[in-house]
């Protein structure tokens, strides 16, 4: 933790205070006083990066109240209560409001000095799992993979977090190419297994003896552990679960027994019955299914999320584009309005491929996306779809969309996203806001 962490102590007696303050200076703590709760409370926020050493009784606020206030604003930050020699009732009802522990009086500055390193250290735990799960939640490594601001993408990164942090094995359905694969990775990314390993196997195409295996052993060719081993304290992934035939669905079912709960190993088995036009619930015995599925996230398809689809698109664009060393294609209204009616049967992956030969096609000639959009999606033989799109979102995602496109173009020029888009320098301002779109990330 490289922020310095920082001692308040809190007490009306200024003689106190300061000797406190002393101590815990020479210790090497950083210290600031304050005379009582109401001036504490002034220099003290949510995400104080310290830990609090308060009396009780003191003028205006007195440090029982100071207690409380502090725990409903940020429960993690350690209070640690001087209280009377011999104030059992005061003591104990100080741990009983979340106090972090109680140093009598007259103290002792030994006792004092481990009370304080010891909630410091608390502290600079709980920030730094809170740092952590901030920075994957708005943004950094694969939650910022997950593109798409519609309510259901919404949801699903609240989901993601919160189910990472669950025990319990998860059950993830959807049809192909919705995202399972990367919200398996992200579950276990955000979760208290990131640090151990996530192992993967499709249960589909291995006859019963070879993924049996693989799974639990032994090795045929003596390479490596059986996967549940190398699994263990992490995640294993068991892709096509609804593959599995009934002998293995026993097995798989002993090894949900043996991983006890909470699980050491946490299962997240990934489904795909919409291919074969079954249920999950069809293809698994029910105690396997309901063992499975502590937790299950369902991936909704492409063509249900219109709002995500532009979104996706420019995206993935200026990856390819930026991964091939070329210019942004841009897309024109006509092949936007493609795109959101486009049926999409292979879901996002279908589109990240249509944007993948957009880019190597603009390189060699225009106007080539509308025809690769009609193409691919006729191949498929399904209408043309808006289905579960009010115009309005249509029209809210190719506003997006054409304002992400053009700042791209533009490497984040904003002069020039206003006149190519004659628009006032305020409106463009708050219609970015509105999409959650931020320049520094264009330039
Ligand atoms: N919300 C999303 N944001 C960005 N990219 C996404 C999103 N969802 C899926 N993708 C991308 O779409 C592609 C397909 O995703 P993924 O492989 O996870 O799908 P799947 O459901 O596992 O497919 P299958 O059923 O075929 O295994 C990947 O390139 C993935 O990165
Ligand atoms: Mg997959």
């Amino acid at each position: 933790m490289s922020r310095q962490m920082r001692v308040a102590i809190v007490d009306d007696e200024q003689d106190m205070r300061q000797s406190i303050s002393q101590w815990l200076a020479l210790s090497g703590f950083t210290t600031e006083t304050y005379a009582d709760g109401q001036e504490a409370l002034a220099g003290i926020g949510a995400d104080f990066p310290g830990v609090v050493i308060t009396d009780i009784r003191m003028p205006n606020v007195d440090g029982m109240t100071l207690l409380k206030k502090l725990v409903a604003l940020d429960s993690t930050i350690p209070v640690i209560m001087i209280t009377g020699h011999g104030d059992v009732p005061i003591a104990v009802e100080a741990m009983r409001l979340g106090a972090f522990d109680f140093l009598e009086k007259p103290f002792n500055p030994e006792k004092m000095m481990a009370l304080a390193e010891k909630a410091v250290k608390k502290r600079s735990l709980a920030l730094e799992a809170r740092a952590l799960r901030s920075e994957l939640s708005d943004g950094s490594t694969i939650m910022k993979r997950l593109v798409g601001a519609s309510e259901v993408m919404q949801r699903l990164r609240e989901e993601i977090l919160d189910i990472g942090q669950a025990d319990g094995h998860v059950l993830i359905d959807g049809e192909t190419g919705t995202g399972k694969t990367l919200v398996a990775h992200a579950l276990h990314a955000v979760g208290m297994r990131a640090g151990r390993k996530l192992v993967t196997i499709s249960c589909a195409g291995l006859a019963d003896d070879a993924l049996s295996a693989r799974l639990f052993g032994p090795v045929e060719d003596m390479v490596g552990k059986p996967l549940i081993e190398e699994a263990r304290g992490g995640t294993l992934v068991l892709e096509d679960i609804e593959s599995l035939s009934e002998a293995m669905q026993a097995r798989v079912l002993g090894l949900i027994n043996e991983l006890g709960t909470p699980p050491e190993t946490r299962i997240v088995a990934v489904c795909n019955t919409h291919r074969a036009g079954q249920t999950i619930e069809d293809a698994l015995r029910p105690d396997l299914y309901y063992r499975i599925c502590a937790h299950k996230i369902t991936l909704p398809p492409l063509r249900m999320r219109g709002e995500d689809i532009l979104a996706l698109f420019t995206t993935y664009l200026g990856q390819f584009a930026e991964e091939y060393g070329c210019a942004t294609p841009a897309v024109s209204m006509p092949e936007a309005a493609q795109l959101l009616q486009a049926p999409w049967p292979g879901n996002v992956r279908q589109l990240v491929n249509i944007a993948e030969r957009a880019v190597l096609q603009s390189r060699r000639e225009e106007g080539a996306l509308m025809s690769l959009i009609m193409a691919d999606n006729e191949a498929t033989n399904e209408a043309l779809t808006t289905e579960g799109k009010p115009l309005k979102e249509h029209v809210e995602a190719f506003e997006r969309m054409l304002i992400d496109n053009t700042m791209r173009r533009h490497k984040g020029s904003i002069t020039a996203v206003m006149e190519e888009l004659r628009l006032p320098r305020r409106t463009l301002n708050e219609k970015m806001a509105k999409y959650g779109l931020v320049r520094g990330d264009y330039v």
